[in-house]
């Protein structure tokens, strides 16, 4: 259990806000294995929330049983900060998240994301005045910073803390490291000694083992797990039964049948805006398949989600004919289809 400002997390374990991946069909795919603690949704720019409609937009569709859920910040100016969360109240919010880590080179031009941790006197205002505009859980997702620098990162933490901050997520690597680099969990534990928010450490978590170690070297409040959340959407489950005892029901693991549950989570979605969701997907999910490249590349180079669908299918028929037998394809043809 975990709890921030008000509100009791079943688990301390969350979904990282991944661009193009933590929409409404990884969610509620994510929530039938359960374990999790908190979803969320991926970065959402907060010039443009207080214009979008969150019945039709791609990134704001969300079912009933879509709670918690964190809504992530792009912010690039203090002035985006008071509407933005007037407009995440009315969408019922159950968390906000400011993302202060993102190192993509678009997103650090536009002046948000880690571009935002060499700006402390801005982050300040825009920390401060989100605090004064919402009773909600307000968290923060950080990188290390541009080098190791304890002292600066020492002192950025605790300017959010003071600011009135509730949850701190530290992505343990610097801002340009890439995934090839082991995630520095030991840094986490650092920040984990100065605050007295909890604080979640996140990067590099695809297995039981690897949660227990990062745990280990961390001594963080909670994990938050991104790329694994898509490759293998039970592993939550499979933590949370591990090392917190959270009485997760066990779930047998059907590699099509997931798949093709994730689908028809699409078809929420309009008809023009699930291929690519499909594709980004398969991109992490297809690494379950020691020969899972010919899935990815086949939906990959598919002009439409039926013919999507036609490929995966033929490839479980190839790899996984057990599986694929549990499947109703034409069910979830027929979903898509729609
Ligand atoms: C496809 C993709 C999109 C991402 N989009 C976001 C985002 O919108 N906001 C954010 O804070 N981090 C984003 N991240 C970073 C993740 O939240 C997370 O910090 C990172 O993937 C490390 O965790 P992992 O090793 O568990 O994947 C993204 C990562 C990936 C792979």
């Amino acid at each position: 259990m975990l709890k921030v400002r008000n509100t009791i997390l079943a688990s301390p374990l969350l979904l990282a806000p991944m661009a193009g991946l933590t929409h409404s069909a990884l969610r509620t795919l994510l929530l039938s294995f359960g374990g999790i603690g908190l979803l969320s949704t991926e970065m959402l720019s907060a010039r443009r929330l207080p214009v979008e409609n969150n019945k039709i937009s791609p990134y704001l569709i969300t079912t009933e049983a879509e709670h918690p859920l964190s809504y992530q910040l792009l912010i690039t100016d203090v002035q985006e900060v008071i509407p933005a969360i007037e407009a995440l109240h009315r969408f019922a919010a159950d968390f906000i998240d400011i993302n202060f880590g993102c190192p993509a080179p678009r997103v650090r031009k536009s002046g948000g994301g880690s571009s935002l941790m060499s700006n402390p006197e801005l982050v300040r205002d825009i920390i401060r005045t989100a605090r004064k505009s919402t009773h909600l859980p307000l968290s923060a997702k950080i990188r290390l910073g541009e080098c190791l620098d304890e002292s600066t990162l020492r002192d950025f933490c605790l300017m959010l803390q003071d600011e009135g901050l509730d949850l701190l997520t530290v992505h343990a690597r610097l801002r340009g490291e890439s995934f090839a680099r082991k995630p520095r969990w030991e840094w986490v534990g650092k920040v984990k000694k100065w605050l007295d928010i909890p604080v979640v450490a996140n990067g590099g978590i695809f297995s039981v083992d690897d949660a227990a170690r990062c745990l280990s070297l961390s001594g963080a409040d909670g994990l938050m797990i991104g790329r694994a959340a898509a490759q293998k959407p039970w592993l939550f489950a499979e933590i949370a039964r591990a090392l917190y005892s959270v009485d997760v029901q066990g779930v047998s693991i059907c590699l099509p049948q997931i798949y093709g549950q994730f689908v028809v989570g699409l078809s929420r979605f309009r008809p023009e805006r699930r291929l690519g969701r499909l594709k980004e997907f398969s991109h992490y999910f297809a690494l379950n398949y020691a020969f899972g490249h010919h899935l990815a590349m086949s939906v990959q180079k598919s002009t439409t989600v039926e013919q999507a669908w036609q490929q995966a299918t033929d490839f479980f028929a190839k790899t996984d004919s057990n599986g694929l037998a549990q499947v109703a394809t034409n069910d979830i043809l027929n979903a898509i289809s729609s």
